[in-house]
């Protein structure tokens, strides 16, 4: 086993598990990654193709091997974990979200200050970011909680609770969305008030390789990783003039609006208008996670413009 320890990536193809096995394998660890497809770009990790959700298929595959760390990049059920218990580990990291708070709690909302990991968690409809988001939200506490049950006595671990997360390989197209959109359209109607606070998976990927390098023995522990808090977050519109820029398209091909007259018209935030989180509303509460322990322990945040060129290849 190399010095630094092995880790064993699932979900290693997609924008977080990649990040994060790429930065793991620069640090010295060995990585091998499990995914349903093999990858379609070459990475410096093995990537063996593999359904968690089919029975024994970690088992089979990765069970007689010992990791420092599993990385889970595709946790979605507490059934995915009796499969889970086939792999041995030191720590388990899993990636929750930060929309298990509650972000209705009182001070809670515009104009407080963001959310800790010590911040309440949802429990009922009347904590929720929205009615329809409420059912996702109590899945997400209870997922960790089956976690934390899970992992008793087995091994350590560590949820990442993350914000909005973007970066080169985004299957959901939230960034390249809009150079679509702006090549091919005369004139484009974007909200001028709405702010898009993000973190780039790398800068993700960099924060855990650190954290793992520190061998942390706690056996629960929780980190928010989200993006800067405002100002230095940017305006959407303030991405989408850069892309206009970078496109060498007309800047006539923008139309600031308010995202009081977007809602009038009933347009639909993020769905019909990725990143756009109306000030105010749920999805903008959810970008105001507080990542101050994150930053104490090596997160930091490259500018965003970076992270806006280097999404702009759709997804191989
Ligand atoms: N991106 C964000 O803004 C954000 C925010 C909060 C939380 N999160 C959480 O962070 C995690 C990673 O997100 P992401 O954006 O990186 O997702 P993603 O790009 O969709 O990547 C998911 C990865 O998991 C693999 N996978 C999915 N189902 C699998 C299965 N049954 N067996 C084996 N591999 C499987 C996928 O490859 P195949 O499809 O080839 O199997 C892919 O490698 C997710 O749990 C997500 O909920 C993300």
């Amino acid at each position: 086993m190399s010095e630094r320890g092995s880790a064993l990536v699932v979900g290693a193809t997609g924008l977080v598990g990649r990040a994060v096995a790429s930065a793991l394998a620069a640090a010295g660890m060995r990585v091998e990654g499990a995914a349903r497809r093999p990858p379609t770009r070459p990475c410096r990790f093995p990537v063996v193709a593999c359904d968690r959700g089919q029975p024994y298929a970690l088992r089979a595959l990765f069970g007689r091997a010992r990791y420092t760390a599993v990385v889970d990049c595709c946790l979605s059920s507490a059934t995915d974990l009796p499969a889970l218990s086939a792999v041995s580990c030191d720590r388990y990291v899993f990636m929750s979200s930060g929309s298990v708070y509650d972000h209705r709690r009182p001070g809670a909302g515009p104009g407080s200050g963001p959310t800790g990991e010590d911040a309440p968690l949802v429990r009922s409809l009347e904590g929720a970011l929205s009615s329809a988001t409420f059912e996702r939200q109590r899945h997400r506490v209870e997922l960790e909680q089956a976690v934390r049950t899970w992992a008793a006595g087995r091994c350590a671990v560590t949820a990442l609770r993350l914000g909005v997360v973007l970066g080169p390989g985004d299957r959901s197209m939230r960034l390249t969305h809009w150079r679509v959109q702006l090549a091919s359209s005369d004139r484009t109607d974007v909200p001028d008030d709405a702010i898009v606070s993000f973190v780039d998976a790398r800068d993700l990927a960099e924060l855990l390789a650190a954290e793992l390098a520190r061998r942390s023995s706690s056996a629960w522990s929780v980190l928010n990783v989200g993006g800067p808090p405002r100002p230095r977050a940017p305006r959407l519109l303030d991405i989408v003039r850069f892309l206009v820029r970078f496109l060498r398209l007309s800047e006539q091909r923008v139309a600031p609006v308010s995202s009081a007259e977007l809602l009038e018209r009933g347009v639909v935030p993020w769905s019909e208008v990725p990143l756009w989180a109306p000030p105010g509303t749920a999805t903008d509460r959810l970008m105001m996670l507080d990542s101050t322990r994150a930053l104490a322990a090596g997160l930091s945040w490259r500018p965003w413009a970076e992270t806006v060129l280097d999404s702009m290849e759709a997804p191989a």
